[in-house]
């Protein structure tokens, strides 16, 4: 169960039995149903905002208070709580809605993989279509794919009967060792901002809301409640918020959902400077705040401070937004009445800006099309497979059946998910229970695309033989006796905790010995980010397949056997060791649970490469960094500033062997003198699809925001005017063209209003 939902406070149950029979509010009259030829916001040819306002003003008080107050959407024993009517089973949440005038109720699942299903529900799990990792996703570098698994979800979100998705998972990789880094776009403000925005546009083409999450600075999940995020204001512009501007830059999601921990002492669903002053003032966001569950602390603070919405009652320690406690508010004065008017604006503008009225959702599971939903998983999970080392040619697998080994990782059973609110239960259910811890965010969920089948599809099956790695001596037997050794490694992560760079279980030594008895062996990685490889030079491939999703086995076994190239290029740093790492040692990590602490970000915006850039410092893999099974040669690197200001870069790719493969260059920026958080910034990248011997040009426009520093006591981006130096290459660290531009100065306001 939850830590969080441990914390109850217990003299709320009564309160919560009374809300979730549906006891609103007595003071105001029941006003009257509005007949269907008298919604004017209904029409569907006006404005959100019109519509939006047209209703608000037809809404009671008490009618405004629901709108903001929203329920956990499954039963919560320890809490002896039963979730009102009209929920979905097993879901995260349930906002009620208002039949009188035609206001639907908010059906809200996680997450940003796929349809979620709580563990603890009474019924069984929903088995649907699981995305790869957050992280997988941002591996491809392909906005269209990530879309196009946005849309996929969304679908399946509203066959299921939901019409807000959880998803839109995108904190930075600050930390490697954050156990939620799987749900999310990687380190880099510009790949993770583009990725996660293609995918919440693609669920919000299904007529649902899409949150954002988790704002903001929820940058590891050890003390996720207490901490405080303590960063320079420029730094964060610059970065972690940076990234969800980017990303709401392309997606408008209905809804941002405020993160866990505090942000410079102020919790972030309190955050004044977080809601009121960037989101809704400087990036003028028109839609709603949503708390995470258990997120909110006070009635008065978290509403002036900008939060539209209390989640998941009762998780919180009081019903802050609950009718009671919101109605007091309102009656003393300390949440004005224009305040609850402006929460339930935002609210309503988001659910009629995003189709939710005009397209009622209904649970239509069976329509579902799961093998088409199979396609598009798998096409996202092959294309974020990054294949790290490939000594000698040893991938792909040539057809043809050969002796191989598979080894561990319970690859005769299925491929491994993250753990907490995001896991999905795929189609079949989970095929290794019993693993990990028994309560949230375990148990450990594999779904049942077993990559032995798989190969053994390839290879024919007699000469492909499994072994469970449990035994380093057999395994390498095993091996000895084999033309090739496939060695599956595991690493289970999840929300709520923290985990070491290491692999677990002695899987090590395992890799070790099989390495030993088989020089042809290749290590398939299932992790949810960095770990440490101590056996690297003595395996002759490895591949990061992340947690690939419910077509996993079949992506893998594509890769390994040269079915599709190898495209996939890591969107974190692999560091070599801990004390690369801005903080060594995980801040809270030895302090009793509640204390609260500091995390310091003294690195400020210098996160992954930019810090391995500044500090000098060779990582274990680069960013960017991906083989494929062709090779590249990159020429024509240019650098043109445009008279509107625009910087546009450009280049041509080539493809210099002899198979199909897909490129991506991938172009840098920096100052010629210095000044920014760290030598160079990702800019821009393409990725192309070439023939063997075809080269493309490409040409990116260059975000001003990428260009600049920002500059706190003026509210803006300012770009020094000077020299630039433009990198183009294969990853941060491989960058064989270089070329210099004189740039224009110029400044931009943070406020998109002005
Ligand atoms: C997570 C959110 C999730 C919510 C609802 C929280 O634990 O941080 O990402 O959407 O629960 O399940």
């Amino acid at each position: 169960m939850h830590d969080r939902k441990i914390r109850a406070f217990m003299s709320t149950l009564m309160l919560a039995t009374a809300l979730a029979a549906g006891a609103v509010h007595a003071a105001e009259p029941a006003p009257p149903t509005v007949a269907l030829s008298d919604r004017p916001w209904m029409d569907a040819s006006l404005a959100p905002e019109a519509r939006a306002e047209l209703l608000l003003r037809q809404m009671s008080v008490a009618e405004k208070k629901t709108l903001v107050f929203g329920y956990f959407g499954s039963p919560f024993k320890e809490r002896n709580y039963t979730p009102p009517a009209g929920i979905r089973m097993g879901s995260a949440g349930f906002v009620p809605g208002i039949d009188r005038l035609g206001i639907p109720p908010q059906w809200l699942t996680d997450a940003g993989l796929g349809v979620a299903t709580q563990r603890d529900s009474t019924e069984p799990m929903r088995e649907r279509t699981s995305l790869p990792a957050g992280i997988a996703t941002a591996a491809t570098w392909n906005p269209a794919l990530a879309r196009q698994g946005g849309v996929m979800i969304g679908r399946e979100a509203r066959l299921s009967g939901f019409n807000v998705m959880l998803a839109g998972s995108l904190n930075l990789v600050r930390e490697p060792r954050n156990g939620r880094n799987f749900e999310y776009g990687g380190e880099d403000p510009l790949l993770a901002g583009v990725i996660v925005g293609a995918q919440i546009a693609g669920i919000q083409s299904n007529n649902i809301i899409s949150t954002i999450k988790h704002f903001a600075l929820n940058a590891q999940e050890t003390g996720r409640f207490v901490l405080s995020a303590n960063i320079d204001e420029a730094a964060s512009r610059m970065s972690d918020l940076l990234a969800f501007e980017i990303a709401m830059d392309r997606s408008d999601p209905g809804s941002v959902m405020c993160a866990y921990n505090r942000y410079e002492g102020h919790y972030a669903c309190e955050s004044d400077f977080l809601l009121n002053q960037v989101l809704k003032r400087d990036w003028g966001y028109k839609g709603y705040v949503m708390s995470d569950w258990g997120a909110v602390h006070s009635t008065a603070k978290a509403a002036n401070a900008g939060l539209d919405q209390e989640s998941g009652y009762v998780f919180d320690k009081e019903p802050y937004f609950g009718p009671e406690l919101l109605g007091a508010a309102l009656a003393d004065g300390s949440v004005p009445m224009e305040r609850l008017d402006d929460m339930n604006r935002r609210i309503l503008h988001a659910l009629f800006a995003n189709g939710v009225f005009d397209h009622p959702v209904n649970v239509e599971d069976h329509r579902i099309d799961y093998a088409a939903h199979a396609a598009i998983t798998r096409a996202d999970a092959e294309e974020g497979i990054v294949l790290l080392r490939n000594k000698d040619g040893l991938l792909p697998l040539d057809a043809g059946a050969r002796r191989i080994a598979i080894i561990g990782g319970h690859a005769d059973k299925g491929v491994m998910a993250g753990g907490g609110s995001s896991t999905v239960f795929g189609p079949g259910g989970n095929p290794v229970p019993g693993l990990g811890p028994q309560h949230f965010p375990g148990p450990v969920v594999f779904h049942a695309n077993p990559p032995l089948d798989a190969i053994r599809a390839r290879n024919g099956s007699a000469a492909v033989r499994f072994d469970p790695g449990s035994d380093p001596a057999a395994a390498a037997a095993l091996a000895a006796d084999s033309d090739i050794a496939i060695i599956f490694a595991n690493q289970w992560t999840g929300e709520a905790m923290d985990f070491p760079l290491t692999l677990p279980d002695g899987q090590d030594a395992v890799i070790e010995a099989v390495a030993k008895a088989n020089p042809r062996t290749i290590v398939v990685l299932q992790t949810g980010g960095p770990v440490f490889m101590p056996w690297l030079d003595r395996v002759g491939a490895v591949m990061e397949a992340w947690y690939p999703g419910t077509a996993g086995g079949e992506a893998i076994a594509r890769v390994l056997f040269g079915e599709v190239d190898a495209s996939g290029r890591l969107p974190v740093t692999f560091p070599k060791s801990l004390d690369q790492l801005p903080r060594p040692k995980l801040d809270g990590e030895d302090l009793p649970q509640d204390t609260p602490f500091d995390v310091d970000y003294h690195e400020g915006a210098a996160i992954g490469y930019k810090w391995f850039d500044k500090k000098g410092l060779t990582p274990l893999f680069p960013f960017g960094h991906g083989l494929s099974y062709t090779s590249f040669a990159y020429k024509d690197l240019t650098a043109v500033q445009g008279d509107d200001g625009t910087l546009t870069l450009s280049g041509t790719v080539t493809n210099t062997g002899q198979r199909a493969g897909k490129a991506v260059p991938q172009l840098y920026v920096g100052p010629r003198d210095g000044g920014w958080e760290a030598p160079k910034r990702l800019a821009g990248w393409q990725k192309l699809d070439l023939a063997p011997g075809a080269s493309a040009q490409f040409s990116v426009p260059v975000d001003p925001r990428l260009l600049a520093m920002y500059d706190t006591a003026g509210r803006q981006w300012v770009v020094t005017p000077g020299r630039y130096r433009v990198w183009l290459g294969a990853s941060a660290t491989d960058l064989p063209l270089t070329a210099d531009v004189v740039l224009k100065g110029a400044s931009l306001p943070a406020s998109k209003a002005q």
